[in-house]
């Protein structure tokens, strides 16, 4: 066994703050969302996008309803300033979007990443440089005010490029790289150096980006330095704050959605969470957090199979069946305790009402999924889930007593293929359970003579090539019925149990009914389906029957 030496690595060290305030707040509105897929995502592909896969990309970015897309690193790579170039040739970028490209605060880069950006309408530039103590000691070997020089070169850099294209509407963003690894004090210092540069205004604001670029402390901790930074910074009212956060810990969402407590106004990200490493901030995820809390996210996520389809298809990554929201299982219920009190919700829910479902978070129809996703039969499932199934799929609203006698039937094939069984299976099963049990007799043709309160019945019943003759008398027909097929087969019956509904809308719907019966010592149940009520009642007595007598059958063998 491996032996750990603890020592080998140092806590996280955390923020002195007497007045933190974000602990009691709450976020009530959406931050300004800027996906960061078509860079930090695409850089950290093993095969980076193809053009045509950054184009499918940006449209459906565009589509979700993001109006800040960084679209790549132009000056790094062909693809990305081709990219950048053809979005802005051809017009595709749309009115209410603003592209950003990401730039290294040097003077050659920087003039690269204007020229792909000619002729925009409007754009973005972020300039970053490493800020931390273990990139200026060990990778830049830089004091701390020739890193803070760095930036303000960047900035500078940055600001003249702009000057130069006066026809273009341009923000800025700079981003201390790093920034949870940078003493915070100094980050302010080297973010105050920037604000000289650029000079905002309220109503000219540059974006502070301050990126947990490798995620090392809890979540808490971020807040408490977005916090800090925000009260000591200057110009605050000039400023949009923005968060950036990486997911090493496997907080990314939580770091943000404490970040924006804390007082950020804006928040980069991947769909689904791509990106260096373990991944980016997962927009998605956070997105929806917000809705199930009631806040509008402002971005459109209900064609979550579409969003997976083109996220797949342009990072070659599959997205985790348990992914928060999107994950093909997250909404499905396998045991039988969830499935129940799913069931009963639903059945309780009135369209319009605040969502209040046992077990799910929100709706699956806002993400495009249906209801039949939801209850999934395997060996754990219990009852309320397959009558769940078999009311959806087939319209066959099975009775409370009828699903208890089912239910380990579907068990029992479950165990037996040890997989998950399937709607349609679930059919076939209650079909040849039910419907049509093995030795079973159906209904030719019958009369009913109806003479003072009293019924005569007389009924043509089919057995393999045989027919047989049952006469009877009752209080109504089904008496009737029984007391002629009791005689028929030697045995004397009861119905104890008897439901039966329409299975559609209309007049020449079929309608469906359920039996249970006490014949000797055992309850037995069968369903029939017939045009009439009266049909399927004759039928589903008919099969309970046979199934009653398959079951003694066995009982002597
Ligand atoms: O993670 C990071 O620090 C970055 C910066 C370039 C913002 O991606
Ligand atoms: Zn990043």
């Amino acid at each position: 066994m491996h032996r750990y030496e603890p020592s080998k690595y140092r806590p996280f060290s955390t923020v002195a703050k007497q007045d933190r305030r974000w602990p009691d707040k709450v976020i009530e509105q959406a931050p300004i969302w800027c996906s960061v897929d078509l860079r930090d995502g695409n850089q950290a592909l093993i095969d980076p996008m193809t053009p045509a896969q950054k184009l499918e990309m940006f449209d459906m970015l565009v589509e979700v309803g993001f109006k800040q897309i960084e679209v790549g690193f132009p000056a790094a790579s062909q693809t990305d300033f081709d990219f950048v170039c053809k979005l802005i040739d051809e017009d595709r970028i749309p009115d209410d979007v603003t592209i950003q490209v990401l730039t290294q605060a040097r003077k050659d880069v920087i003039e690269r990443t204007y020229q792909s950006l000619r002729g925009a309408k409007k754009a973005i530039v972020h300039v970053y440089n490493s800020t931390s103590a273990v990139q200026r000691e060990q990778v830049f070997k830089l004091s701390p005010q020739e890193i803070i020089q760095i930036a303000v070169d960047g900035a500078t850099w940055v600001k003249q490029g702009a000057a130069q294209q006066p026809d273009t509407e341009w923000q800025f963003q700079y981003s201390p790289e790093s920034f949870t690894g940078t003493e915070i004090d100094y980050a302010v210092d080297v973010c105050n150096a920037v604000i000289d540069v650029w000079n905002p205004t309220p109503e000219n604001k540059i974006i502070l980006n301050l990126p947990a670029t490798v995620e090392v402390a809890t979540p808490n901790v971020y807040a408490d330095q977005i916090e800090w930074f925000c009260d000591h910074v200057k110009q605050r009212d000039a400023l949009t704050i923005s968060l950036h956060t990486h997911n090493d810990r496997g907080c990314g969402v939580a770091a943000s959605e404490l970040g924006v407590l804390a007082g950020a106004d804006r928040v980069e990200g991947t769909l689904l969470g791509n990106g260096e490493r373990t991944g980016n901030l997962d927009i998605v995820t956070m997105g929806m957090n917000l809705y199930s809390q009631g806040v509008n996210p402002q971005l459109d996520f209900s064609r979550m199979d579409k969003i997976i389809h083109v996220v797949e298809k342009c990072t070659a990554l599959k997205v985790h069946p348990r992914h928060p929201y999107a994950g093909e299982l997250v909404f499905a219920a396998f045991s039988g305790s969830h499935q129940d009190a799913i069931n009963k919700c639903l059945s309780q829910y009135t369209e319009g009402a605040p969502w209040q479902v046992a077990y799910l978070p929100i709706d699956p129809r806002d993400l495009g999924r249906s209801y039949q996703q939801v209850i999934r039969i395997n060996s754990q499932s219990g009852k309320g889930g397959v009558a769940y199934v078999l009311e959806q799929e087939h319209a066959i609203k099975m009775p409370r007593w009828l699903q208890v006698d089912f239910s380990p039937v579907v068990q029992a094939e479950a165990e037996q293929t040890e997989a998950e069984v399937s709607a349609e299976q679930i059919y076939d099963l209650f079909q040849r359970t039910y419907l049509q049990p093995n030795d079973h007799m159906t209904l030719k043709s019958y009369q009913v003579n109806r003479e003072q309160g009293n019924d005569k019945m007389e009924a043509v019943l089919v057995d393999g090539a045989a027919e047989h003759h049952i006469k009877g008398e009752g209080r109504g027909v089904l008496e009737a019925f029984v007391a002629g097929l009791s005689k028929h087969i030697g045995h004397p019956f009861v119905i104890i149990d008897y439901n039966e509904h329409t299975m559609g809308h209309d007049e020449a719907s079929e309608a469906m009914a359920y039996v249970q019966i006490s014949i000797g010592r055992q309850r037995v149940c069968g369903a029939g389906k017939s045009r009439d009520i009266l049909g399927a009642t004759l039928n589903a007595v008919l099969n309970a029957v046979a199934r009653s007598e398959t079951a003694s059958k066995q009982k002597v063998a």
